[in-house]
């Protein structure tokens, strides 16, 4: 399957099974805005419980908070997205579409990217074994000759965003004369800047009403509540004050499904360090947010840090760990030295000191912080497309399965009776009742059973029990397993057991 076609499946499978479905889809939907269906809430769901997991539960110097969607407006002044929270666009005269100008030039080292990758691939196919993967790519002519192009278009465009320069990203999108994927013509407006925030009104009456804004990132409902959670919970420097939820941005350029959305969830982490020392725990949260990725099976491979050339308002360093998407790497999650700008700059707006005393230094200072930012929805889009693949068996036929990582699936096992008569269902529906305490349970009693094996892998259940007839005689069932397909007689005791053990959180993150 091509990665065309791969990403076209993502998407019908996901409405065609449950996962993903278009916001208000019966007025025709929303741009950019998805609501996830029964199968889909419960996948989100147990991503989302694997990284608080990871990050609150294993660590006892990180805690929770749940912040309001809504916040005092100068929050945003404070935070600088009133004035810098912009992208820059550029319209094509010909099909009146609009584009971000930056993702139409990384989209054009992304095909830089995909030729190093097929040169690759035709040198491993023509060496074989002998290939050295590394040597092939620092020494390759025509690879080098890709690689070195892409990284100084990176840099020219990195530089002339850093200084607002968009005279020269327009001139850049000419020189490498990227056209418009809809009109094919190189006729582009000036690149002009546009904020992200979605504007609201607090109030009854027009005159009296406050002008708010839906928060574009979950960060500062934790740094307007540094001094809250440092007091009340005892917090010794360095610690971490985590949160999951709803952010908003009025993306201009939505497009790639849940990639990219106008209303989302992300999961973020601030860990408040003490000045000079955030050079290593930039390098400890790249670290052991990049095993925790691994930790998901999903293949290394297919993970990669991308260092930020343009530096956002607040950082002195960031980079994101980008994900191999079917269209190509792309950003999954940010990683960001914010030094102590967003403390510093809310004591000076709010008039109020959100400083730390240091024992051991015997000084009062305002915490720098390290964060760690995910987008929920595009965590799901990498596990979901990772995960989703057609295979050939061995008579000819195929089967779609979703071999999600049996950690956060969202059914662990589907129990079916053999057949719908001779006491089966009522053994099976009470092997559901004592499972359902442990793990998430379905119940499938309709059509033969090949055709239910098929419907579970096609949801991703990792397990299936059966219950037949020798069931009756010596209660032992059929575990049968969605990877290989392979099935074993167990006690039902025996199999309770594999599958605790393989859906395990314990298991899974121990890596860590
Ligand atoms: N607090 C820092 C921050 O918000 P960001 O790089 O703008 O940084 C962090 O966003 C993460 O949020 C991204 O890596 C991405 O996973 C996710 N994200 C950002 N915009 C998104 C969008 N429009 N749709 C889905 N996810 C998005």
């Amino acid at each position: 399957m091509s990665n065309q076609e791969l990403f076209k499946k993502v998407l019908s499978h996901a409405k065609e099974y449950g996962f993903v479905f278009p916001s208000s889809e019966i007025y025709d939907g929303l741009s950019a805005v998805y609501d996830y269906g029964q199968q889909g809430v419960a996948l989100k769901k147990n991503l989302r419980d694997y990284w608080w997991k990871a990050m609150v539960q294993l660590n006892n110097n990180i805690v929770g908070l749940d912040a309001a969607i809504l916040m005092h407006p100068t929050t945003w002044k404070a935070s600088g997205h009133v004035d810098a929270f912009n992208d820059p666009l550029i319209d094509n005269k010909d099909s009146k579409k609009r584009y971000r100008a930056d993702v139409l030039v990384e989209d054009y080292v992304g095909k830089l990217d995909t030729k190093i990758e097929n040169e690759v691939k035709k040198a491993a196919k023509r060496f074989g074994d002998a290939f050295d993967k590394e040597q092939f790519i620092s020494t390759n002519p025509r690879v080098v000759g890709y690689k070195e192009k892409g990284d100084a278009i990176l840099k020219r465009l990195g530089k002339s965003l850093e200084r607002e320069d968009l005279a020269d990203v327009k001139a850049l999108i000419e020189e490498l004369e990227i056209v418009c994927p809809v009109s094919g013509s190189k006729n582009w407006t000036e690149v002009k800047q546009f904020n992200l925030m979605f504007g609201t009104k607090l109030g009854a009456s027009a005159e009296s009403a406050t002008e708010l804004y839906l928060r574009p990132e979950t960060a500062q409902g934790i740094f307007v509540n540094f001094l809250n959670v440092q007091k009340t919970g005892r917090m010794k420097l360095p610690f971490g004050i985590a949160q999951t939820g709803k952010a908003f941005r009025n993306e201009i350029v939505a497009r790639q499904f849940i990639f990219r959305m106008r209303e989302f969830e992300q999961m973020e982490m601030q860990f408040f360090i003490p000045p000079g020392t955030q050079k290593e725990w930039y390098a400890h949260w790249k670290e052991t947010r990049l095993k925790w990725h691994h930790s998901l099976g999903l293949g290394t491979d297919n993970y990669r840090f991308h260092d930020h050339e343009k530096l956002a308002h607040y950082a002195d360093a960031a980079c994101d760990i980008e994900f191999r998407f079917p269209f190509g790497f792309k950003e999954l999650e940010g990683i960001h030295s914010r030094t102590d700008f967003d403390l510093s700059s809310h004591e000076e707006y709010s008039g109020k000191k959100l400083q730390y005393f240091d024992p051991e230094r015997q000084e009062n200072y305002v915490p720098y912080v390290l964060e760690t930012s995910i987008g929920l929805d595009r965590l799901f889009l990498a596990v979901f497309s990772n995960s989703l693949q057609e295979e050939t068996l061995e008579d000819g036929s195929s089967r779609m399965v979703l071999r999600l990582p049996a950690v956060v699936a969202p059914t662990k096992v589907a129990v079916l009776p053999l057949v719908k008569k001779d006491g089966l269902p009522e053994i099976a529906k009470s092997i559901v009742e004592d499972l359902k305490w442990d793990m998430t349970v379905a119940y499938d009693e309709k059509d033969a059973v090949g055709r239910r094996y098929r419907r579970q892998d096609a949801l991703g259940t990792p397990f299936c029990i059966t219950v037949d007839h020798q069931t009756l005689e010596d209660q032992t069932v059929t575990l049968r397993h969605r990877d290989n397909m392979a099935q074993e007689r167990l006690k039902l005791a025996q199999a309770k057991a594999q599958i605790n053990e393989t859906i395990s959180f314990q298991n899974w993150l121990r890596a860590l």
